[in-house]
């Protein structure tokens, strides 16, 4: 059942909001001034190192909380795709939590990296969509993300449901090891609980994303980039674009630009750049002036501060709302999936079922 849109993958953006806020009062019941995990067993105070491992689009999700683990708890992390990790035969050093991201949690090439590290690492987590899935029964704990059955084979709410738990459980890490104060967890968890609103503020946007959209649709190649926070989200909109739209897109962090990518840049390629004013914007807003000045044509997503700072000479805008900057990644996802899911449209493939894709990978 559509519930009246045009496809799954429609109806599964415009539920974000709701999936989202069930994630997050999961873990964070009202009232709650720390994270809940079930059982409450882990203590992430004595771990010396996290691996994640995941593929495809749970992989950025995982690259993406590389960032706040670092950052919120100052705990080292190493990701890895699960197709490469198995066969590398990694060395897992002791207090290794190991942490599998999978929606179906049935995915072959992550099931065989989780019983690569089951004798070696401390702890094994998951974070699944399916709790009955042999992921989520192979580890110690699983922890469940809540985005409902996701049809369309592009995910989407899946992603951002486990960009939010992950979020909420670097956050406890960070209060784990003491890195976070008091009023910064505080903080960080009202902005947590707002975030539906915000995203159905992002929601909102579809007439100036539909715009942008039209215009990608003609493009043969397009280029996204993104720097901190924004660079797996950057990955996940060129995997999104090219999974339905069939359009050839690649993303780069914005500061490897002038290592190389900036010699595709001519009056044919768009380059969608995710971008909220925050303390990296500045080393932003120059990448963009080089792909300007080669005539390049940027599809700017920021926030009103971010629009006014990028000065003239931008594409398209497509504008979000303020938030605390972790939230960024979770929030600049919604216009990631419209404009891969309205250049489909434009370009008239098949969203919920693209060529060559199966939802779920259970051969390697
Ligand atoms: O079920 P999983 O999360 O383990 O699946 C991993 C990937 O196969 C999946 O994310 C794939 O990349 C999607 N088609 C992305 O839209």
């Amino acid at each position: 059942d559509k519930a009246g849109h045009k496809h799954f993958m429609a109806k599964e953006i415009a539920e974000q909001p709701a999936v989202i806020g069930a994630a997050v009062a999961h873990y964070l019941p009202a009232g709650a001034q720390s994270v809940q995990l079930p059982g409450d067993t882990v203590d992430f105070a004595d771990v010396e190192r996290l691996v994640m491992v995941a593929c495809g689009t749970a992989y950025y999700a995982c690259l993406t909380a590389k960032y706040w683990f670092e950052q919120l708890a100052g705990l080292p992390v190493e990701v890895d795709i699960a197709s490469e990790f198995r066969y590398r035969e990694p060395p897992v050093t002791p207090r290794t939590t190991a942490i599998f991201v999978s929606q179906s949690g049935e995915t072959a090439d992550t099931l065989a990296a989780l019983r690569y590290c089951r004798d070696k690492a401390d702890r094994i987590l998951s974070v699944v969509n399916v709790p009955e899935s042999s992921i989520a029964r192979e580890s110690d704990l699983a922890l469940p993300i809540l985005a409902g059955t996701e049809i369309g084979v592009a995910s989407t709410k899946a992603f951002t449901c486990q960009l939010s738990v992950l979020l909420m459980l670097a956050i406890k890490a960070a209060a784990d090891r003491g890195r976070l104060g008091e009023v910064e967890v505080a903080d960080t968890i009202s902005a947590l609980r707002g975030l539906p609103a915000a995203i159905n503020l992002a929601l909102d946007q579809g007439k100036a994303i539909r715009r942008a959209a039209r215009r990608l649709s003609e493009a043969r190649d397009v280029l996204f980039l993104g720097r901190g926070l924004m660079y797996p989200l950057a990955l996940e909109g060129a995997l999104k674009l090219k999974e339905i739209s069939y359009i050839h897109a690649e993303a780069y962090a914005s500061g490897e630009l002038k290592h190389g990518p900036i010699a595709l840049i001519d009056k044919h390629m768009p380059v969608v750049v995710f971008a909220p004013r925050d303390a990296l914007f500045d080393k932003t807003v120059s990448n963009m002036q080089e792909v300007m000045a080669r005539k390049g044509k940027i599809v700017l997503v920021s926030d009103d501060a971010g629009i006014a700072g990028a000065g003239d000479g931008v594409w398209s805008a497509i504008r979000m709302p303020q938030v605390h900057p972790v939230l960024s990644p979770i929030l600049y996802a919604i216009p990631a999936q419209l404009l891969a899911y309205h250049t489909a449209v434009a370009k008239g493939t098949d969203v919920d079922q693209p060529r060559n894709l199966a939802k779920s990978v259970t051969v390697e």
